[in-house]
């Protein structure tokens, strides 16, 4: 069994539960913790076991707050398309997983955070719970997919919109949207109706459950459209705006873009 700093991983009736566990940095995505999902997930696929996986976030407040911005400053165009395509790797394993996976968002769900969930096959959302791509803030695109599965999930206006203003979106809105599956009060009765779902989905044909999510993400974007997010990502990464926006959100301030 492999050792986690990051995540908290509990096995009860055949459902994982993996907790994101930096809750003083609202559960924001290092590389540590981005690799530890990865091995996680693996550990889900190699153990039949397990019929289910609900993904949430340590606390109360966050789900995950983002990628971890703090390791931003040190990124360069040309690491930064490798860092966008190795969280993108990860989340398409989540994406792709034949066992049932169920995001339980409880709290802030914003870049990273709001595209982890999304990688997810359902949400489930606490009333609290607040998503949205601030990407642009830092001078920076979603790069863990975000372009995409938003836009799959609630449409091109609505996916330009909120991506360009980065307004965030309450989880009522967000289930009306089809972001959301459910809505409920708080996170113990989010995560007893994840458990309710996938003890559900428990009882149906294991190989006919893994080849609906295959045949379900057939109909997504094709793969260039993860490759034109990692170059975008990458390329924002050599601006000034994006050292300027860095800055700002590590100071506390607010950003002053030029466009160079
Ligand atoms: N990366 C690294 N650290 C983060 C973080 C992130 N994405 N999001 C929050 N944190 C840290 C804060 O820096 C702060 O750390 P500190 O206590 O050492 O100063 C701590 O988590 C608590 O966050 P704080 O901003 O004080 O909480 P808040 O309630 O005032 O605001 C948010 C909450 C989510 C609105 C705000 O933290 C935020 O805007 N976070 C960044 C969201 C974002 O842009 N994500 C996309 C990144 S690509």
């Amino acid at each position: 069994m492999a050792e986690f700093t990051n995540l908290l991983l509990e096995s009860s009736d055949g459902i994982m539960t993996i907790t994101i566990n930096r809750e003083s940095k609202l559960n924001a995505l290092n590389v540590g913790t981005i690799a530890e999902l990865e091995t996680a997930f693996q550990q889900v696929m190699d153990d039949n076991t397990i019929k289910g996986v609900i993904l949430t976030g340590a606390g109360e407040k966050a789900f995950v707050a983002g990628a971890d911005i703090g390791e931003f400053s040190a990124l360069e165009e040309m690491h930064a398309r490798k860092f966008s395509e190795e969280g993108q790797e990860v989340f398409r394993m989540i994406e792709e997983c034949h066992t049932p996976v169920i995001a339980v968002v409880n709290g802030f769900a914003l870049g990273g955070g709001c595209e982890l969930a999304m990688a997810c096959h359902m949400r489930i959302a606490t009333e609290s719970a607040k998503f949205g791509q601030p990407e642009v803030n830092l001078g920076v695109i979603p790069g863990y997919g975000g372009t995409q599965r938003l836009t799959q999930l609630i449409g091109k206006g609505r996916a330009l919109e909120y991506m360009m203003t980065t307004e965030m979106m309450g989880a009522k809105r967000a289930c009306d949207l089809g972001l959301v599956n459910h809505v409920e009060p708080d996170k113990a009765a989010a995560i007893q109706k994840a458990t309710k779902l996938l003890t559900t989905i428990g009882q149906k044909a294991p190989i006919a459950i893994g080849l609906v999510v295959d045949c379900v993400n057939s109909v997504a974007t094709p793969d260039d459209g993860y490759q034109m997010e990692a170059n975008a990502f990458a390329r924002c990464c050599g601006t000034n705006d994006f050292k300027e926006g860095v800055d700002a959100f590590m100071n506390k301030r607010q950003a002053d873009f030029k466009g160079e």
